[in-house]
């Protein structure tokens, strides 16, 4: 039906998730297009068919790219994150929901010229939860994927709206229209904080662990931005690149809902220190609350259920957070700063 070559889009290819899926999708024999407002680096670069520097704003761009590959599926991860959110709304807005209608409407071409529904990833965040009061923090088991849905942050709207654009494209797209096509076959996957050994995060509200843990191995001093006693989910960044690529080959069958919370360990920020200085007994970690971010994160929930995604398609972390900090950061933080003990 088409002469187009076959390729997986990823959006946001040059951040912290981008590096290690593309190496993961071109490892598993994927043509990987790339994509980023930045300039993709080297090392990205060597895994790909393709790659673009562009603004996920361009439509006329994206569509130019439809025009070249055959999008069989999309991973959508190009976003404004949320502490850079909340300082630009109106342009976290722009990029997190106009842009991601601009990649649904391409996939939605894209699959009226192939005949099939294009597989969209989109990772969503626990940023889409909202929790008014610290009380009800405290007490709440575990949160399910319908509670609480009432974000503080324009990140948190515009990654709950994009949540409902995947469902409606999916199922309801221009449902008046004479003719229908295939659209997306649209899963989202709730991310809790992500740590990774290989890059430095920025722009996230969750990102004081992760500072925390590259200050250490650079031995510079920290100031964490949450109280000691904050507690939130996170993940270390192997099982999110194996979690987004398994509910991506997930039978459809098994899937029972278009959006899944996922989590591995939910330390305090105490905790998460206390491993810190048992790995680098020199740290210099300091807490000084910053009280408009902490309470961005108060409003996000201490632990989620995640029990939807291990039952319909068998979300198993293999990193619980000893065994993440002794197998794969302290051994990646070393390498990255080129530390011999
Ligand atoms: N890292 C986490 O802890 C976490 C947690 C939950 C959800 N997520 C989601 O996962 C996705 C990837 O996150 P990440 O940690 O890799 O973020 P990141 O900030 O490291 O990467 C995002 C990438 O998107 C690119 N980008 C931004 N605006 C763009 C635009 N207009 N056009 C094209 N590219 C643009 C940036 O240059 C960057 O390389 C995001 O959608 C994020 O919301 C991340």
């Amino acid at each position: 039906m088409t002469s187009r070559k076959p390729a997986v889009l990823v959006t946001g290819a040059n951040g912290e998730i981008g590096h290690s899926l593309v190496r993961r999708l071109a490892a598993d024999g994927a043509n990987v297009v790339a994509l980023d407002v930045r300039e993709i680096d080297a090392a990205c670069r060597t895994h790909c068919t393709a790659t673009q520097v562009g603004d996920i704003n361009d439509l006329a761009m994206l569509q130019r790219l439809g025009v070249e590959f055959e999008f069989t599926s999309i991973f959508h991860l190009a976003a404004l994150l949320s502490t850079r959110g909340e300082f630009q709304p109106e342009l976290a807005h722009r990029v997190n929901v106009e842009g991601t209608l601009n990649l649904m409407r391409v996939a939605v071409e894209s699959a009226a010229n192939s005949g099939y529904a294009v597989t969209f990833m989109f990772p969503s965040s626990i940023a889409v939860y909202g929790i008014a009061d610290t009380k009800t923090r405290a007490s709440a088991p575990p949160v399910s994927e319908e509670q609480y849905l009432a974000p503080q942050t324009m990140y948190g709207c515009n990654k709950l709206y994009g949540e409902h654009l995947g469902r409606y494209t999916m199922h309801h797209y221009r449902r008046l229209a004479a003719e229908q096509h295939p659209t997306i076959d649209f899963r989202s996957i709730r991310f809790p904080g992500l740590i990774s050994a290989d890059t430095v995060p920025s722009g996230g509200t969750s990102d004081y662990a992760p500072e925390m843990l590259h200050a250490a191995a650079k031995g510079e001093p920290y100031a964490c931005f949450v109280r000691e006693n904050m507690r939130l989910p996170f993940m270390a960044m192997p099982d999110a690149v194996d979690a987004l690529l398994q509910l991506a080959e997930a039978p459809k069958a098994n899937l029972s809902t278009h959006v899944y919370n996922i989590g591995a360990f939910a330390p305090s920020a105490a905790e998460f220190a206390t491993l810190v200085r048992e790995f680098f007994p020199k740290a210099n970690i300091s807490f000084k609350p910053d009280l408009l971010r902490q309470a961005i994160v108060e409003s996000w929930p201490a632990d989620v259920d995640d029990t939807r995604a291990r039952r319909d398609w068998g979300f198993k972390p293999l990193y619980d957070l000893r065994r993440t900090f002794s197998e794969y950061l302290i051994p990646g933080v070393r390498r990255r700063y080129g530390m011999t003990s």
